[in-house]
């Protein structure tokens, strides 16, 4: 899907479609306003039959209005005054999208960006657009022998853009194309099957994109040289499985060197059995959707790498499958970890904290990281506490927190913050060794959180963003969502600081 911006007048573009906001009573904005005096009022005269709801989303198409050259307009409900915010413009902007999409158009103009809350930027508008109607028309149908998409020919959207906010909106478009790339790989990756989306896979996938892109540079360390430095965590994991693990390191190189990168650590577990400890076969198949936190690391180095963001950033892909094989690790079983510390491994479903505490050793040691967020589909007790709407975030570092806070509501793809505090850390506690890997049924995320947090050293500003809840939807739309691709990206963007 392309994008692009225009300044034209919605009643002379020549495009298949043209799309224009309305708002509560009727009210007609300025896209919707032109439209109307070059119609000879046609939209005021459809609106008196009552057949747009006043609801965020809703939908109405009109058909050859005179005056206007597009054969089509899709009219586009605000929904009530008292309701109006930016998850109701959002809402518009994804609806619209998926009409035109659905519609059969190979191109719209869209004027939706200029009912967006007053508060928000043009840079803001436009890479929220793009970013949400890449989402919004996204398929994934590689695997199928038949594809469905000649349905669906639509390859461009146009927004339309004030002349005086043209170079404001033009750098949002960029932001939103490359936000939308990094978020595509990121569900791709996602929905690929754990028989070809293998901790391999994944380290080829990294090794192409450095290919690609000259700022990325990949290094991939297989079993050997794992072994050697020490992961035990890690290798404890992947023993299971005749699928050999790998740690993949992925830099983007847009700062001065000397600068101390930012580091995104992501759990790749390519399928999740449980291990010894197997989980139930019912929905386990959605269990190949553990390594989203890896797959979202890998979509944000894209994006990174698209904008020539001006940071150094290291992301790290911890990439195994947990399977119940004959030398997976039981119940019990002590690994040492890369940091020195000895965990009593008493679940082996509990694999992601295992993965990520060699893997968040390692960045540290390799690329003294400036602060560390990991991404983790970590605990189903996320999903318990927050349901399927904001990611789970825990974190060591107040000013850290606060930042991917805001990047969230900027972004939409928001967190919400669980306390981390010493007390719960009791619940780790070992008969046998320094820690155990699990901490009982009560505050599953932050007892999981804790674990993390005793690998960092020296006080390290890190984060913890669990994301059990919002990797993946199950049910009808079954599929990867990219996310917190959109968060992690605003987050650097406001770290870049312009
Ligand atoms: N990958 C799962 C967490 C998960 C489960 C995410 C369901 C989304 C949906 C993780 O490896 C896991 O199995 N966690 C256990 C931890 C427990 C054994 C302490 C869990 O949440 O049950
Ligand atoms: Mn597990
Ligand atoms: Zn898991």
């Amino acid at each position: 899907m392309e994008f692009e911006i225009t300044s034209g007048k919605p009643q002379s573009q020549r495009t298949a479609c043209v799309v224009v906001a309305v708002a509560e009573g009727g009210r007609l904005p300025p896209a919707a306003a032109a439209l109307d005096s070059a119609s000879g009022g046609a939209i005021r005269a459809a609106l008196r039959h009552g057949d747009l709801p006043d609801e965020a989303g809703a939908l109405l198409w009109l058909y050859d209005l005179p005056g206007v050259r597009a054969p089509r307009v899709l009219l586009v409900s605000q929904g009530p005054a008292e309701r109006w915010n930016e998850a109701a413009w959002r809402q518009m902007i994804q609806a619209a999208a998926r009409a035109v999409d659905r519609g059969g158009a190979r191109h719209a103009v869209s004027y939706l960006p200029e009912v967006a809350p007053k508060a928000r930027d043009w840079r803001w508008r436009l890479r929220q657009a793009v970013a949400l109607s890449a989402e919004a028309v996204y398929r994934f149908d590689r695997m199928k022998s038949e594809v469905e998409s000649p349905e669906h020919p639509l390859e461009r959207i146009t927004f339309g853009v004030d002349r005086a906010d043209r170079e404001a909106a033009a750098r949002g478009l960029a932001e939103g194309r490359a936000v939308a790339a990094g978020q595509r790989l990121a569900r791709d990756l996602g929905n690929l099957p754990a028989n070809v989306c293998t901790p391999a896979y994944l380290a080829e996938q990294a090794v192409a994109l450095a290919d690609e892109h000259a700022s990325l540079a990949a290094t991939v360390l297989d079993e050997q040289a794992m072994e050697e430095l020490g992961m035990g965590a890690l290798l404890a994991v992947a023993r299971g499985s005749a699928q050999p693990p790998r740690l993949v390191a992925l830099s983007h190189r847009g700062a001065d060197p000397e600068q101390a990168p930012i580091a995104l650590v992501g759990k790749g577990i390519t399928f999740d059995t449980g291990g010894i400890s197997i989980k139930p076969s019912q929905d386990m198949d959605e269990m190949k959707f553990d390594m989203c936190g890896a797959a979202s690391v890998l979509g944000t180095l894209k994006t990174c790498a698209l904008l020539r963001l001006p940071l150094n950033v290291v992301g790290v892909l911890a990439a195994a499958e947990n399977m119940p094989g004959s030398r997976a690790s039981r119940p019990g079983d002590i690994v040492t970890t890369l940091s020195g510390k000895t965990v009593e491994i008493l679940n082996t479903d509990a694999e992601g904290r295992l993965v990520l505490c060699d893997a968040l050793t390692w960045v540290q040691r390799e690329h003294a990281p400036a602060e560390i967020v990991d991404i983790a589909t970590l605990t189903g007790a996320c999903i318990i506490a927050l349901g399927h709407h904001p990611s789970g975030l825990l974190a060591n570092d107040e000013a850290l927190a606060e930042r991917l806070l805001q990047a969230g509501e900027t972004s939409g793809d928001r967190a919400w913050r669980l306390p981390l505090w010493d007390d719960y850390q009791e619940q780790l506690k070992s008969n046998f060794a320094d820690v155990a890997n699990i901490g009982g049924r009560p505050a599953g995320t932050i007892t999981a959180a804790c674990f993390l947090w005793r690998f960092i050293e020296d006080e390290r500003p890190w984060a913890h963003l669990d994301i059990a809840g919002t990797a993946w939807k199950s049910g009808k739309e079954k599929g990867a969502t990219g996310r917190p691709v959109p968060l992690l990206t605003q987050y650097l963007l406001d770290r870049a600081g312009d």
